[in-house]
């Protein structure tokens, strides 16, 4: 595993010099962020070695480097689930490869369904913690000691400080970030009017597909992490017609805008 990673961030890092600190992870009909980065190299995952290639619309699947509030970062354009078939591995390859790369931030995004009652379709919320009901974890099997430890504390998962920048920003920009548990499950089928009302129950805000395996995995190796979950249905209150893939993305895109304010804010903080 450590040889796999290790040649790709230098596979990586020979063709782009990369030389940045921060990586971006962009979810699903969020890929309109890279419009703000001022592009330096872009890298279509199947021309980087051991990479998967993600399968599903709406995930572009592109390594782009570049400068954003003039900080070098990497961006993820396009994540891979788990959901799609691969393994909790390849689920979280890139994170171990970006912080082989040197990258000490990670940064992500996702759309999700909200399970908090004041939630608004739109809204964005700032991840303050998660849990993990993937029914597995991305650390099973063999530890790398070079990488982490076997037992990894995740109880300051979110770093607390990037959380106040954000704060803080959304404060004195007068708009609206919420805060919340981010619930992480394999999906890919939506969850029904039980398991949303379970997952409020157990003190769950949004839920969503992705992102809890990266984040375990960006702690293990010691990384600070910042993620906002973009709210594009409400789990507790369904439409007549049901939930849509085409809706999820159609709320992404609009609300990505707020988003960018707050990953740039981040960014020129750090
Ligand atoms: N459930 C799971 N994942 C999601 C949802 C949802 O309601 N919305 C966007 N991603």
């Amino acid at each position: 595993m450590l040889q796999k990673i290790k040649a790709t961030a230098n596979f990586i890092k020979d063709k782009t010099d990369f030389k940045g600190r921060t990586a971006i992870i962009l979810g699903s009909g969020l890929g309109n962020f890279v419009d703000k980065v001022e592009v330096q190299h872009s890298l279509s995952y199947k021309d980087i070695p051991n990479f998967p290639v993600s399968t599903i619309a709406g995930h572009a699947g592109k390594l782009i480097i570049g400068r954003i509030k003039g900080k070098q970062v990497l961006v993820m354009q396009g994540r891979f689930h788990y959901y799609e078939g691969w393994s909790m591995y390849d689920v979280t390859f890139p994170v171990r490869v970006f912080k082989m790369m040197g990258v000490e931030n990670l940064l992500v995004s996702n759309a999700a369904g909200g399970t908090n009652y004041s939630f608004e379709v739109g809204d964005l919320m700032m991840i303050t913690d998660h849990i993990n009901l993937f029914g597995t974890n991305p650390l099973i099997g063999q530890n790398e000691e070079e990488l982490g430890p076997r037992f990894p504390n995740m109880s300051k998962a979110y770093d607390s400080e990037l959380c106040e920048i954000a704060r803080s920003f959304a404060r004195s920009n007068n708009f609206k970030l919420n805060e919340g548990v981010y619930v992480g499950l394999t999906g890919p089928s939506f969850e029904t009017n039980a398991e949303y009302r379970f997952l409020n129950t157990i003190g769950g805000d949004a839920v969503g597909m992705s992102t809890v395996p990266e984040v375990i995995v960006a702690n293990h190796m010691a990384m600070r992490v910042f993620g906002v979950s973009v709210i594009t249905n409400n789990g507790l209150d369904i439409p007549e017609e049901g939930n849509s893939h085409k809706e999820v993305l159609d709320v992404a895109v609009i609300a990505g805008n707020a988003l960018e304010a707050i990953f740039s804010a981040v960014i020129e903080a750090l």
